[in-house]
C-alpha cells in the first residue's frame, strides 16, 4: 500500500502497566497511571533504565485507580512538569495527602462526566477492579509496607474506585481506555459513542492464563472497533514473553477467523508511535 496522504491524530507510547504518554496535536501531554519505575518488587517488571528524565511531557496525569502500581511515579511526574492531576473525586483528598501537589492542581472528576481540557475531551465511565478477595483491613495491612507508594487508605480506595475513559481529540478521534472490568462500557460504546481505538487491560489478573486470547478476542469482536492495544501485561512480558506474544498472535488469528476488521497491536514499551488517519492506494 502507498499512502496518498496521512494526518496524525496523536503520538503516544506505552511505558509500563497502564502508564501511557500521549502527545496531542496542540502539544499538550497526558500521562496515565504513572508507573515506570519502582513499586517494591514489582519494579523488576518495569522497562529497565527508564527514568523521569526520559519523559517528554506531563501537562496532565490521569489516575484510573490509586493502587501503588498506578501511582508510583505521580510525585516524579508532578515535580518535573507541574501536572494537573485528574482523579476520581472520592480519592482526591487522599491523593492530596499522599503527594506534594498544590491542592488547586488536583482536578476531581466523577463517573459519567464530560470534561473539556486543552487538547482533548474526557468522558469518564464507572468501572470496577478485577476481582480481589481482601476486605478493608486485609488490604490496608497488605499495603502498609514502605515499598508501596501512597497511603494504605489510598491503596484500599484503588480497589473500590476505578474509572475508565474515552478521549476525543480536537479533530474528533476517539480513544477508549479501559483499566479494569468494562462494567457496561461495551454497551455504552455502541453507535455514535464508538471509539476508533481501545486501550485495554487484560480481561483478568496476570495469574489467570487460561483462555486469555479467546476471551479477549471475543470481547473485542463484540466491541467491533478498529484497533486494540492490550496493556498491563508486563508480568507476562517479564516472566513469560512467549505467552505474551502468543496472546496477540492468537487474538489476531481469531479475529480474522471471525471476519472482523479489528486488529490487535503488539505495542513495544518505551517506543513512540503515531496514530494516523491515512488514505492509501490499493495495489
Ligand atoms: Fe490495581
Amino acid at each position: 500500500m502507498n499512502n496518498l496522504v496521512t494526518s496524525t491524530a496523536l503520538t503516544f507510547r506505552w511505558l509500563n502497566g497502564q502508564c501511557f504518554e500521549f502527545r496531542f496535536p496542540n502539544g499538550k501531554t497526558l500521562i496515565t497511571d504513572p508507573w515506570y519505575q519502582g513499586c517494591g518488587k514489582l519494579g523488576n517488571r518495569c522497562l529497565p533504565n527508564f527514568t523521569t528524565d526520559q519523559l517528554e511531557g506531563g501537562d496532565y496525569i490521569f489516575l484510573n485507580h490509586t493502587h501503588g502500581d498506578h501511582t508510583a511515579n505521580v510525585q516524579d511526574v508532578y515535580d518535573r512538569f507541574h501536572s494537573t492531576v485528574i482523579t476520581h473525586s472520592a480519592t482526591a483528598m487522599e491523593v492530596a495527602r499522599c503527594f506534594n501537589v498544590p491542592l488547586t492542581s488536583i482536578y476531581p472528576v466523577d463517573y459519567e462526566g464530560t470534561y473539556y481540557f486543552d487538547g482533548f475531551i474526557l468522558e469518564t465511565h464507572h468501572a470496577t477492579h478485577h476481582r480481589q478477595p481482601s476486605n478493608y483491613t486485609e488490604t490496608v495491612e497488605r499495603f502498609k509496607g514502605p515499598e508501596f507508594p501512597g497511603s494504605p487508605e489510598l491503596n484500599a480506595m484503588g480497589s473500590i474506585f476505578n474509572m475508565n475513559f474515552v478521549l476525543t481529540t480536537e479533530q474528533g478521534l476517539r480513544i477508549a481506555f479501559i483499566g479494569g472490568n468494562d462494567d457496561g462500557m461495551l454497551k455504552r460504546m455502541q453507535g455514535l459513542q464508538k471509539p476508533n481505538i481501545i486501550i485495554r487491560n487484560k480481561m483478568a489478573s496476570s495469574k489467570v492464563k487460561i483462555n486469555v486470547a479467546e476471551d479477549f478476542a471475543e470481547w473485542f469482536s463484540t466491541a467491533d472497533t478498529q484497533l486494540l492495544i492490550p496493556m498491563h501485561y508486563e508480568t507476562w512480558l517479564t516472566e513469560d514473553p512467549e505467552f505474551a506474544q502468543k496472546m496477540i498472535t492468537d487474538m489476531n488469528r481469531i479475529l480474522k477467523d471471525k471476519g472482523k476488521v479489528g486488529q490487535v497491536a503488539p505495542m513495544e514499551r518505551g517506543v513512540w508511535y503515531t496514530l494516523n488517519l491515512s488514505i492509501a492506494t490499493i495495489n
